[in-house]
């Protein structure tokens, strides 16, 4: 199976408030793959069922949250259904969105040793798994203080490491930048970035900004009414700009640009990315030759 998740069918509804029994169903019927390495960001309304989704791939849902499941994801081969939260914890790892309630032991050590000591690893382990994390994250210096004195972009760090030093293969952040500023979401982004080059991991990032979402991922999930409305490259999602508008999100600016352009002057450009857009527009000769021709 080259594939590193496969959702089948994944209908979701949390256990019924009401005494009748009623259930509301967040999750239709996701059907979806992601292969090993590919970095896919998700993107869908407020309360869609994206951090849902999320859960349902390190198996909270429905393993903690009861509720009622039909269809099945598999992690890494392993049907979430049938194995607990603590073992499909070594294969997918997930980071949310506000650093604080990811963190409460007293040293940047503990924190990730925490994870790695219920896994009953031995302490020359440990030791050496908190290095390497630490490293990957650019937080070797930091290994004895506090978390909770750190930037938000450290403490986001710090809860990559954490999970990092669990060696899943699917990392998934959820809105994890979304607290941070400019700086931190950079700090964040880039470190993504490099797991996903150097270490092959894969990654699942919940996202709602699309310029960014158009620079990093290979691939654009969009979910609506509880179902996978998209699933393509940033290039195409981001030029269904009237699809996007209906299901209220956001496209970047030069995709909007693109479609204007299109829609004035009968061109067919498709921008993602701010450089991509200069080249076109510039790199060609020149703009006013293309569209007359
Ligand atoms: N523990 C829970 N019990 C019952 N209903 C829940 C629970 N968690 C979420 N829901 C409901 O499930 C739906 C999807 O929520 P979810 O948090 O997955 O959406 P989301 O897309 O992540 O939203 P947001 O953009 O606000 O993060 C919402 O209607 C929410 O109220
Ligand atoms: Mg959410």
């Amino acid at each position: 199976m080259s594939e590193i998740v496969r959702i089948d069918g994944l209908g979701y509804a949390y256990p019924p408030i009401d005494l009748d029994g009623r259930r509301e169903w967040v999750l239709r019927d996701i059907n979806l793959e992601i292969h090993a390495g590919e970095f896919v960001s998700i993107m869908g309304a407020t309360g869609v069922g994206k951090t849902t989704l999320c859960l349902a791939l390190n198996g909270i849902v429905p393993n903690s949250t009861g509720g009622t499941i039909r269809g099945d994801v598999y992690i890494d081969g392993l049907n979430t259904k049938r194995h607990p939260v603590s073992d499909l914890a070594q294969h997918v790892g997930v980071v949310f969105q506000e650093p604080e309630t990811q963190l409460f032991n007293v040293s940047v050590e503990a924190e990730i040793a925490f994870g790695l000591e219920s896994l009953g690893l031995p302490a020359i382990e440990i030791g050496e798994r908190i290095t390497w994390a630490l490293s990957v994250v650019g937080m070797t210096e930091f290994r004895q203080r506090s978390p909770f004195k750190l930037s938000g972009g450290q403490k986001q760090r710090v809860a990559i490491a954490s999970i990092l030093a669990m060696a899943p293969k699917i990392l998934v952040l959820d809105e994890s930048t979304a607290s941070l500023d400019p700086v931190g979401k950079t700090e964040v982004f880039s470190i993504v970035r490099e797991l996903r080059q150097k270490h092959g991991i894969t990654i699942v990032m919940v996202e709602h900004e699309s310029e960014r979402i158009a620079e990093f991922s290979d691939r654009v999930i969009v979910l609506g009414n509880g179902t996978v409305q998209m699933a393509s490259s940033p290039a195409d999602v981001f030029s269904k700009v009237n699809e996007m508008r209906t299901l209220g999100l956001s496209i970047p600016q030069v995709s909007e640009l693109a479609d204007r352009l299109n829609r004035t002057n009968n061109t067919e450009y498709v921008f993602t990315q701010l450089e991509e857009a200069y080249s076109e527009l510039t790199g060609s000769g020149n703009l006013v030759r293309r569209i007359s021709g």
